[in-house]
């Protein structure tokens, strides 16, 4: 394992550019090295793809596997369909846009989500109407005591809002090293999201093609959501969470203008970031860190904050959100 460093800094390889150190740190870039990495290693391990949905509080005392393993192979293809295997080190938002600019439909609503291509099943990526679980036909993993290789099918994967088997059951367990997808030929637009819409309009677009949707998205996602290189952020700290009819109801009575989206099984997502707004924290600064002032559910580090600061100031977001509202609020982000 001769290209193993010792006490790197991870401040550039974490979106929150939160300052700690690992223990010991590797880059592979094909599945061989991963193998023999894993098979030399004793220590405790973390995988990194682009660090953009992680939060460190300390040092890391094991090996940090930064994640570079590349290849975009098409697998399968029709008139109507094609069935591409890619390696989980690619950019996702580079395979996004190499997808849309050859016309293969299904994830161009999910444009400008930062991470790897690894890292889209694992909480199940979302957004503008549209999850990743929708194209993926399976995961392609290294079980990492046995070092062999296993497949998910989609449904083994248990997709569900911002999780799957590798946030359950499996966590910890394998190192994904491969997703392969199935994406459309004739692509369906899904402008079902309404700022979609109103984007498009707005660039007076009529007859949208998935180029049109990628580049609202992006545009969206520009004007809500910090740039991680200008402010240190992971996208939403939180998840939405969801009620029951009842508790709905309930709160409906008291805030008639409160976000409420049905869900298939009869409960009601609310809004986080409508949640944290209305407890007044929109906008707070706290020592070095924050509540962003345009999207309240994204923490951000001004300079210099340690995730302890984060980790604190989330705590006391839950405890205030819950004193008013009576809801929970659980962490989307991982904490390590
Ligand atoms: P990392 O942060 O590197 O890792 C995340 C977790 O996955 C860690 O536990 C890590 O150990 C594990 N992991 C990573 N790669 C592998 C692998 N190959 N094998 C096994 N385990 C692995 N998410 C959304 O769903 N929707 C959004 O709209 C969205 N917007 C965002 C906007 C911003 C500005 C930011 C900063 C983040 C946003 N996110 C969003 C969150 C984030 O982009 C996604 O969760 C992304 O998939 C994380 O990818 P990553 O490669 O950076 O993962
Ligand atoms: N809202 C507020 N105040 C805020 C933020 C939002 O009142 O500060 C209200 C909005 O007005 C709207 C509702 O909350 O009525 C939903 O807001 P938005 O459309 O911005 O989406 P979100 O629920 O805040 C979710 C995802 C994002 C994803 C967007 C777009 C989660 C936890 N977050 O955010 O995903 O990009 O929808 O689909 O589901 C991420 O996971 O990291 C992430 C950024």
């Amino acid at each position: 394992m001769g290209e193993v460093s010792k006490n790197v800094s991870l401040k550039q390889f974490n979106t929150f550019g939160i300052e700690v150190q690992t223990n010991s740190f590797v880059e592979v870039n094909s599945i061989d090295k991963l193998k023999e990495v894993l098979k030399n290693n004793q220590s405790e391990i973390l995988i990194l793809g682009g660090g953009s949905n992680i939060l460190f509080t300390k040092d890391f005392a094991g090996l940090i596997i930064k994640n570079n393993i590349k290849g975009i192979d098409v697998v399968d293809e029709n008139d109507n369909e094609i069935t591409l295997k890619v390696g989980s080190g690619e950019v996702w938002h580079d395979f996004v846009i190499y997808c849309v600019n050859r016309n293969y439909g299904g994830i161009e609503n999910l444009s400008l989500i930062p991470g790897t291509v690894g890292a889209c099943p694992i909480q199940n990526i979302g957004a503008y109407g549209v999850e990743v679980k929708d194209v993926i036909e399976s995961v392609e993993a290294i079980d990492i005591k046995e070092l062999t290789t296993i497949s998910f099918s989609n449904k083994i994967c248990e997709f569900d809002y911002r999780s799957s088997i590798f946030k359950t059951s499996a966590k910890g367990k394998y190192v994904i090293t491969s997703v392969i997808f199935n994406l459309s030929k004739n692509p369906k637009i899904n402008t079902s999201y309404g700022a979609i819409e109103d984007e498009l309009k707005k660039t007076g677009v009529l007859k949208p093609s998935i180029i049109d949707v990628s580049n609202a998205v992006i545009n969206i996602r520009k004007s809500k959501l910090p740039n991680p290189n200008e402010i240190g952020n992971a996208g939403s700290f939180f998840k939405n969470p969801t009620v029951s009819f009842a508790k709905k109801i309930q709160l409906l009575s008291e805030y008639p203008s409160m976000p409420n989206y049905l869900q298939k099984d009869g409960s009601f997502k609310l809004a986080a970031g409508w949640l944290i707004e209305t407890c007044g924290l929109k906008g707070l600064q706290k020592g070095n860190c924050g509540i962003h002032k345009n999207q309240a559910l994204v923490l951000v580090n001004y300079g210099g904050s340690s995730g302890n600061e984060i980790l604190k100031l989330s705590e006391e977001i839950i405890e205030k959100v819950k004193s008013k509202f009576g809801v929970e609020l659980e962490r989307e982000v991982n904490i390590i």
